[in-house]
């Protein structure tokens, strides 16, 4: 599963050294934007994912202007997106990653801002993808 694959024992330090903070070119047509906002606290998420031909996401960076809960939300969202399909990566339930980072019922709206965020990034990406005309064929 996803958490099996993933899991390592670490997960305080999401808070501490959130992983793959950064950003890709909007522009590229590898790249997928995603920016959300939680409505409840004004917390904005922005997550980016780089696609090879093959549909699959090769890197992923983040940028949370937020609180703590969320930046450990998109910290471990690139991580599990990295390595996936644009697809497989829909599946991403915010109650996973809350979950792996015991998150209290409070903060789950922070971890709903990743799963939005990852759902926002594969969306542009392949409008960006549409846009160019089709030529890069999803596979599955
Ligand atoms: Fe599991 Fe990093 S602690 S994704
Ligand atoms: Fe709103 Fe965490 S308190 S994103």
């Amino acid at each position: 599963s996803v958490l099996a694959r993933h899991y390592h024992k670490n997960v305080v330090d999401h808070y501490e050294k959130p992983r793959n903070v950064g950003s890709f070119d909007k522009a590229d047509p590898n790249v997928g934007t995603g920016l959300v906002g939680a409505p409840a606290c004004g917390d904005v998420m922005k997550l980016q994912i780089k696609v090879d031909e093959n549909g699959n996401i090769v890197d992923s960076c983040f940028k949370t202007f937020g609180c703590g809960s969320a930046i450990a939300s998109s910290s471990v969202a690139t991580e599990w997106v990295k390595g996936k399909g644009v697809e497989e990566v829909l599946t991403i339930k915010n109650s996973d990653i809350a979950k792996h980072l015991s998150l209290p019922p409070v903060k789950l709206h922070c971890s709903m801002l990743a799963e939005d965020a990852i759902k926002a990034a594969v969306k542009d990406w392949k409008a960006k993808q549409e846009k160019a005309g089709g030529s890069q064929q999803q596979q599955q």
